[in-house]
């Protein structure tokens, strides 16, 4: 739609329904306009206009995925790393002025769906220069996704979409790359792949890029293994949380969720579920500035927490700073009320 109005047409939708309309296809928001969406980015379709922007969305994400999906070890990162390489590729390949990025997520299944959508040029036009001189779009598709293959060795890994690909396949989820009017549809932990050589476009001359997928929260994604002899990516965002002992500091006040509804108390224990799997490290909760916290808060995030650790798995690693009397007594309750249940 953007790349249609900016060649000066008009679209008119006919026939829609409020709950396709919510997801905002026809005016995708962006991070300029839409900082505050940025809190619950899930279920709308953001449009970011610069490698900046790419680095907000995708933290934002991130920052959602580990508050609404309990995630094994591994996966949350590999998905991290991939997703910025799949945002990176539409300024470093695509030649478009921007891209789109959607995600949703199934709680029940533990799934997140995902998709990353530019008008460029797409993925043959952009390797017709290379060494590799793909002969169909089927073909540049297939060479894309291998490991290594990139239009330019001296600036590029070319491991971005071999390393979506293998995330999706490792997680058991799968992935659909469209581009250059095709389509391959990966379902690698069968060994399947199902090709579709003709897919609509509207300009042949910017057919785009969609990489479309299915992440399985689950199954644990080992990055080092994946990676295998390469320096796996380093986990930014655990090394962003620890304190001069080593320990993992959350601090309840900056995660800026509140705490005072049940809702919010799970969204926090996912966060915290999922930095206990992903390190090995000490968790302190730091509740500073915490001024109270309701009974349910503290019991679906500390008390189910506890429940699931057991007492000595919890007191081995969770640990709290910052609290006040008020917030000790509430959460101490909690804890010992789901403790008795
Ligand atoms: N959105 C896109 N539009 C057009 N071509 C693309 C797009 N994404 C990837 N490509 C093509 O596929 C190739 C492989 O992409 P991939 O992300 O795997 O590696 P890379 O971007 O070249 O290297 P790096 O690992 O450093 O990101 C790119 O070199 C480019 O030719
Ligand atoms: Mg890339």
């Amino acid at each position: 739609m953007e790349y249609v109005r900016r060649h000066g047409r008009q679209i008119r939708v006919l026939e829609t329904h409020a709950g396709i309309e919510s997801c905002r296809y026809q005016d995708p928001l962006t991070i300029a306009r839409d900082q505050h969406a940025l809190q619950t980015p899930v279920g709308r379709v953001w449009q970011f206009n610069s490698p900046q922007e790419v680095y907000a969305l995708v933290d934002a994400t991130v920052d959602f995925l580990s508050r609404s999906l309990l995630w094994e070890a591994g996966t949350l990162h590999s998905l991290e790393w991939s997703l910025y390489e799949l945002l990176d590729n539409v300024f470093q390949h695509s030649q478009a002025p921007a891209g789109f990025f959607m995600f949703q997520v199934q709680a029940e299944r533990r799934r997140l769906s995902f998709a990353v959508a530019d008008q460029g040029i797409g993925i043959l036009e952009s390797l017709r220069g290379s060494k590799y001189m793909p002969s169909s779009a089927l073909d540049a598709i297939t060479l894309a996704v291998q490991r290594g293959v990139t239009r330019n060795n001296e600036t590029n890994m070319g491991n971005g979409l071999w390393g979506a690909t293998e995330i999706a396949a490792r997680s058991l989820g799968q992935i659909t790359v469209s581009s250059s009017g095709s389509a391959i549809f990966f379902k690698r932990e069968r060994g399947d792949a199902i090709t579709v050589p003709r897919v609509g476009v509207l300009d042949a001359a910017w057919p785009g890029t969609i990489i479309d997928a299915q992440i399985d929260a689950s199954v644990s994604v080992d990055v080092a293994t994946m990676f295998g002899t390469l320096d796996a990516p380093v986990n930014l965002r655990l090394e962003n949380l620890e304190d001069d002992a080593g320990a993992l500091v959350v601090d309840v006040k900056q995660m800026r969720i509140g705490a005072g509804t049940r809702a919010t108390g799970e969204s926090a224990r996912l966060h915290l579920a999922n930095l206990l799997k992903a390190s090995e490290r000490q968790l302190v909760v730091d509740l500073s500035g915490v001024g109270i916290v309701s009974s349910s808060f503290a019991d679906e995030c500390f008390g189910k927490l506890h429940k699931q650790l057991g007492p000595e798995g919890f007191n081995a690693r969770v640990a709290f700073r910052g609290v006040n009397d008020a917030v000790n007594v509430v959460i101490r309750n909690a804890i010992a009320q789901r403790s008795a249940a």
